[in-house]
């Protein structure tokens, strides 16, 4: 009986990993395993580094900002001179998932093949197939390559790493959990690499897999905590609340993606499947909790309506604009859109400033980051969402309306400081977010280190 169970689940958890069969697919195994590698290329979001904006998809050219220098992603086409035309199955695997290339050389890590590694075999194979066979070769290199200064350029240092970090066990479901769970376990970790932003890292950069999705910082925007935790995570949210986010970016009295997360919804999380996007909501709500001892109650429950009209009015603007008050430039700039009072459009299109994580967080990076680069998305009509205020507001003003917003909206015991606004304002140009939040930070510090395993284990050999 029990062992009857087991083996059902486990032929329904080996169906979980293959989509349903498209129904207006022409016979033939290959159109449905492209057709596969297509949907997994948007789930991994591979376009995202591979192409320039307004580029040819996959011909590579973006450069990921580093401490280091720009990592720029290669041309991944069919290329047979340029791309990777003359990959096997297993040189494509090897890349995705050990992050070698076919000459042998290491791929520095701003490509997530930590988190690739989780692909299954079949899916792997979809890919290939997809790539391979549907994605149009361009014969041309990108305009830029990776040149690091020494000692970044041995590219063998990364083997050093590797051996610390990288787990090559591709995804193993869970028989104890649903098929649902289990899909969205398998997405999570492997092709949608939410970890590689949510996650904090190590002293090594490796992510810190204690604190899986317990929030982390991108160099600009900071990438919050959605572990279940019910204060710091997503754990008061729905699973209805969190698929509807994945797929617009907006959830109503929770928050909006702004930044880095606008783009991995435009480009890859929307075009993905209702019942993909439930398997995520689900598993995320079992992601342990991680809590921030600084979130006394749920980060989505900060703040109320209510404005400082009364100390502005009548009271004319200081000849210093830099010495306007809060109030004043929250009259001047926001209400327009937010309201009087921060209660945002009835219809939620235009949000209120309060029960909004991006206000009831312990960290302000994105309350200054939505101020600095406005919100935009590329969804069709809409566009920018709310404008940049780079040119428009000094850092003083940004310090003076980001305290009076957290004040009269958020979580009041949050700050915004002078020179967190500072390094924030010139944190990159934001075509390089998508790089310092993906891939940046990660290879500085680590690559002295794994260069010092690389260079230990050869005087051991050499003794
Ligand atoms: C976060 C950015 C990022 C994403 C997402 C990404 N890549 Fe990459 N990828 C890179 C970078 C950067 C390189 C080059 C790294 C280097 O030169 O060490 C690279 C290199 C590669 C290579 C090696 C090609 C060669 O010969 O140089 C392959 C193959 C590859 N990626 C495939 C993929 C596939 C397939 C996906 C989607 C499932 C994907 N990548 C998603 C950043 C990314
Ligand atoms: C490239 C980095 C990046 C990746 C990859 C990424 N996120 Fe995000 N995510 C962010 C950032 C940055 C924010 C904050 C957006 C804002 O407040 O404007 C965010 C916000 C969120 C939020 C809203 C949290 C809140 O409290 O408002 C959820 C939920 C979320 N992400 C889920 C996911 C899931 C699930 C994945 C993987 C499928 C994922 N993210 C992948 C960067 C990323
Ligand atoms: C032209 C209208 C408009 C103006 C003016 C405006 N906003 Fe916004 N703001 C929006 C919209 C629309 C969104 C949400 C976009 C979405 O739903 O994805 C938003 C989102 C936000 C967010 C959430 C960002 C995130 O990452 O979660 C904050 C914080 C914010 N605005 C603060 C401000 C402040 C402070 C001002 C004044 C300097 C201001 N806004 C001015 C329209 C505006």
């Amino acid at each position: 009986m029990m062992a009857a169970f087991r083996l059902a689940a486990g032929a329904a958890l080996l169906s979980l990993f293959s989509l349903p069969v498209l129904a207006a697919a022409p016979p033939g195994a290959d159109v449905q395993s492209i057709e596969r590698g297509r949907y997994l290329a948007t789930a991994g979001d591979c376009i995202a580094c591979h192409s320039v904006p307004g580029g040819k998809p996959m011909a590579g050219g973006l450069a990921l900002a580093t401490p280091l220098g720009p990592i720029v992603a290669t041309n991944i086409t069919p290329s047979k001179t340029h791309g990777i035309g003359n990959y096997t199955l297993q040189q494509f695997s090897d890349a995705l998932r050990r992050g070698v290339r076919a000459d042998g050389a290491h791929l520095y890590p701003a490509m997530p093949y930590t988190a690739y590694a989780k692909v299954t075999d079949d899916d792997t194979a979809a890919l290939y197939a997809y790539f391979m066979h549907d994605v149009a070769a361009v014969d041309a290199a990108p305009a830029t390559r990776t040149d690091l200064p020494f000692p970044f350029n041995i590219r063998l240092s990364m083997a050093g790493w590797n051996v610390l970090f990288l787990d090559t066990k591709p995804f193993v479901a869970d028989a104890s959990k649903s098929m649902e769970w289990n899909r969205g376990a398998y997405l999570a970790q492997g092709l949608a690499h939410c970890g590689t932003c949510h996650t904090p890292r190590n002293a090594l950069m490796a992510e810190q897999l204690s604190k899986a999705l317990g929030g982390a910082d991108l160099g600009t925007w900071h990438a919050p905590n959605i572990s279940s935790d019910s204060n710091s995570g997503i754990g008061s949210w729905s699973q209805q609340a969190l698929a509807v986010y994945l797929r617009t970016g907006r959830a109503a009295h929770r928050g909006q993606a702004a930044g880095p997360m606008a783009e991995v919804i435009d480009h890859s999380l929307k075009h993905l499947s209702d019942a993909d996007l439930n398997a995520i909501a689900h598993y995320l709500k079992s992601v342990p909790a991680v809590r921030d001892a600084a979130d006394t109650k749920p980060v989505t429950q900060w703040g109320q309506a209510g404005d400082d009209l009364r100390a502005i009015r009548g009271v004319p603007l200081p000849q210093n604009l830099n010495t306007m008050s809060g109030a004043q430039l929250y009259d001047a700039q926001c209400a327009s859109c937010h309201q009087a009072r921060g209660e945002g459009s009835f219809d939620g299109s235009l949000p209120p400033l309060f029960h909004n994580s991006a206000t009831g967080r312990s960290n302000s990076n994105n309350l200054v980051m939505a101020m600095l680069d406005g919100v935009a998305r590329q969804d069709g009509g809409s566009g920018q969402l709310m404008p940049a205020f780079r040119h428009t507001l000094t850092d003083e003003q940004i310090v003076t309306l980001g305290n009076y917003v957290q004040t009269m909206y958020g979580n009041p015991a949050i700050k915004v400081t002078a020179q967190q606004v500072a390094t924030l304002r010139n944190g990159g140009a934001p075509s390089n977010l998508i790089g310092l939040a993906r891939a940046g930070i990660i290879v500085g510090v680590l690559l002295l280190l794994a260069l010092l395993v690389w260079w230990r284990g050869r005087r051991r050999k050499a003794m």
